[in-house]
């Protein structure tokens, strides 16, 4: 069975209609409310000859129906991000921090339960989609196998019913033929969908889509996100979208986590983000999009390159490309603090302390 879909989990009415309970029927607490918290998540991989430390302490909050988007050059971290949180790195990896579920931490569960969350209350769209599906099974035969193994349909006859609707949820206008199709008698596009169905069967409370547009022709992604916005609206998910594109980024809304170095340098909604930046790596990240400037030869970038993964510089990780870094700059590395209401960037320079603001590191909501 892939990634996607390894737990159990049940398809109910859609969240938006589900009354707010916490356990036993108890009113909803602020931590239901907040499906996913992160906080000072690290990954570091290993190996016999060497540790390689690739997350740096990456927190932040997702809120019920909310989106977050990490956006953020290649080799930033922002895979390695999505796939720490649902701990799918195996032995590879040491991951340190907490990434609360519900309340629940992810980290600190046996294998066996977090196989039964996996998939069911929080599941990835991974960035390489033919990796989702099993190329020698029938769509319709992987999409049964999970509502039976989730224990969300109980007859074959039920489930191939509900993996029709699925699909034709998903935008696919022939879903019986599309059901007994392999994936690669597909489009790009139509098995994009296929993935999405087989990641929303369990109706999850958070979908971690990972750069879902990729490979795809410019009309097809568009058809994508909007599948995804629309799903999410009706369905009530949290969803955390991966994407180096900003242009998704702003299409989608939501929130946006600037990532850098496997660090978030700057968080908060994507409009304010994105129309104001705060970090210098985010105002150049913005000066680099192409403009009709760029038709006069008059493109502007970052200069220099990021770091490598384990070579980062001490003090601020940005300091050698950064415009504005000062002598201080090379001592230490800062934190992100909040800056403004739901705004953070760690940038003391451009972003100077004020009394107002309470700095929590690590957290801008
Ligand atoms: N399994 C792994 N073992 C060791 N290093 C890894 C592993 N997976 C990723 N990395 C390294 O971690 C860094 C971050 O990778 P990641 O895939 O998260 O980047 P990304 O931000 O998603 O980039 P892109 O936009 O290209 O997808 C990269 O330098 C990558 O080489
Ligand atoms: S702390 Fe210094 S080097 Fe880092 S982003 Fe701010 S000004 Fe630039
Ligand atoms: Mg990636």
């Amino acid at each position: 069975m892939s990634e996607l879909a390894s737990g159990t989990g049940t398809m109910v009415t859609p969240r938006a209609e589900r009354p707010e309970a916490g356990p036993g029927g108890a009113a909803a607490t602020p931590a239901e409310m907040a499906p996913l918290e992160v906080t000072d998540l690290r990954t570091t991989f290993v190996s016999r000859t060497r540790r390689t430390e690739v997350v740096r302490g990456v927190s932040f909050t997702l809120r019920r129906g909310e989106t977050m988007m990490l956006l953020g050059e290649s080799g930033s971290g922002k895979s390695v991000t999505a796939r720490s949180i649902m701990r799918l790195y195996g032995s590879s990896a040491e991951i340190g921090g907490q990434v609360k579920l519900g309340g629940r931490d992810l980290l600190d569960l046996p294998e066996a339960e977090l196989r039964s969350v996996r998939g069911g209350q929080v599941a990835l769209i991974p960035q390489d989609p033919t990796g989702a599906l099993d190329p020698l099974r029938r769509i319709g035969s992987q999409l049964t196998e999970v509502l039976r193994v989730h224990g969300i349909e109980h007859t074959r006859r039920a489930a191939r019913a509900r993996a029709e609707e699925l699909l034709r949820t998903v935008g696919i206008p022939d879903p019986a033929r599309v059901a007994t199709s392999f994936p690669h008698e597909l489009s790009g596009g139509m098995r994009q969908r296929a993935v999405i169905a087989l990641a929303v069967s369990c109706d999850p409370q958070v979908l971690i889509a990972d750069e879902p547009t990729t490979a795809l022709d410019v009309t097809v992604q568009a058809q994508i996100l909007e599948l995804l916005a629309d799903l999410q609206h009706r369905l009530g998910t949290a969803v955390l979208m991966v994407t180096h594109d900003v242009g998704v980024a702003g299409d989608f809304g939501g929130r946006i986590g600037v990532m850098y170095a496997g660090k978030l340098v700057e968080e908060g909604p994507a409009a304010d983000v994105l129309s104001a930046p705060r970090h210098p790596y985010t105002k150049g990240l913005l000066e680099s999009l192409p403009t009709p400037e760029v038709e006069r030869g008059r493109l502007r970038s970052i200069v220099g390159s990021p770091p490598g993964v384990g070579e980062f510089p001490d003090g601020c990780v940005f300091a050698p490309r950064c415009p504005q870094a000062v002598a201080s700059c090379h001592e230490s590395d800062p934190p992100l603090l909040r800056i403004a209401p739901g705004r953070g960037a760690a940038c003391p320079v451009a972003n100077p302390p004020r009394p107002v603001d309470s700095a929590e590191p690590g957290r801008a909501a």
